[in-house]
């Protein structure tokens, strides 16, 4: 099955003709437990099911109009090098709403989170592009055929169409058609994630060949299904009692986990650099002096501090530097 195929079965002949121009804001997410591992490749389909909290105001910012001279795709205000694996990746999303070959598109991108060192740049991308195709052409999908149709772009796209905690379910059908991601109940007001930055350079190596690598190699991945498993059990019920401590132990356990399969492929994946571990180290002390302040990580070396509002000061005052997001607040909601 073909990622063309499956989106020919979704709009089908629901595209009308283009309206104007459309800017849509899609939030970046971050997984609380981890999707890590594909079944399918073309299609984006996980091994596993996988749970995220959405950024609020942090995101991407998708400006998109059809009838151009030539595609036109700019990035934070640069023309993006046709050459670059972005580029090929966004033409081939395109490609699956594209109404003639010889039609281009203006694509403009605007994120306010560094773009692809693993601060989930690629879901907020996706998720934004998929909405704005889906309003130029007024196709009015569905929330599943907007998050499968996300998930075709970036695997964790399809979590970035809903706000809020967002679970993807894995789904067992070889298309894929059931796997998608559905918001869950529970707000979290009080909820805080800080970034703390520790490079914002490109991560060395992408997720899809670091998953791959981690499939093929690690020894410890065949445990990684069951602690998804035991872990989704236990964030729901975190989330439903808005139990914290149970919610920071069980995310900061996933990432390690997660991590820890990777540094066990052959060659070995490490993200992590010496500021890594120094921020790992300062959250420990953190708890140590009794600040419920935990941290996840993704496919890169920045640290995700997760803590509920009482644990901000001293967050702050360990990590002068971090840029706190409250997922919750009524003026992130936009
Ligand atoms: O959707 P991708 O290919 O960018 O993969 C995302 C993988 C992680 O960020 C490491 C985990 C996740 O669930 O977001």
């Amino acid at each position: 099955m073909t990622r063309k195929e499956i989106a020919q079965r979704i709009i089908g002949a629901r595209r009308r003709a283009s309206t104007e121009e459309v800017r849509v804001f899609a939030p970046a997410n971050i997984a609380l437990c981890k999707y890590w591992g594909k079944r399918d490749e073309e299609l984006n389909l996980p091994v596993t099911s996988s749970l995220s909290v959405s950024l609020g105001h942090k995101g991407t910012e998708v400006q998109l109009s059809a009838g151009a001279q030539s595609e036109d795709i700019r990035v934070d205000g640069r023309p993006l090098a046709p050459e670059s694996p972005l580029h090929t990746r966004l033409r081939a999303h395109l490609d699956l709403f594209r109404p003639a070959q010889e039609s281009r598109f203006r694509l403009h991108i605007a994120n306010n989170i560094p773009l692809g060192a693993g601060l989930a740049s690629s879901a907020s991308i996706f998720a934004a592009l998929t909405r704005a195709l889906d309003r130029l052409f007024g196709l009015e999908l569905d929330p599943a055929a907007l998050s499968i149709l996300a998930r075709l772009g970036s695997g964790s796209a399809c979590r970035s169409i809903h706000r809020g905690f967002v679970e993807w379910h894995v789904g067992v059908a070889d298309d894929g058609m059931d796997s998608f991601a559905e918001p869950l109940a529970g707000e979290w007001p009080d909820l805080r994630i800080g970034i703390v930055m520790v490079s914002a350079a490109a991560k060395a190596m992408g997720s899809r060949p670091a998953m791959r690598q981690t499939q093929r190699t690690s020894k410890l991945y065949e445990s990684w299904p069951l602690q998804v498993a035991n872990d989704l059990i236990a964030l729901k019920e975190a989330i439903r009692e808005g139990h914290f401590t149970r919610l920071g132990e069980t995310a900061e356990r996933n990432a390690l986990a997660m991590h820890a399969t990777m540094i066990s492929s052959w060659p070995p994946i490490l993200y992590w650099l010496p500021a890594s571990v120094e921020s790992m180290n300062k959250t420990w002390a953190l708890r140590e002096a009794g600040h419920e302040v935990y941290f996840t990580m993704d496919a890169g070396p920045n640290l995700k501090l997760l803590f509920e509002e009482r644990s901000a000061a001293p967050a702050k005052e360990a990590f002068p530097e971090v840029d706190v997001i409250a997922p919750f607040a009524a003026a992130d909601s936009r």
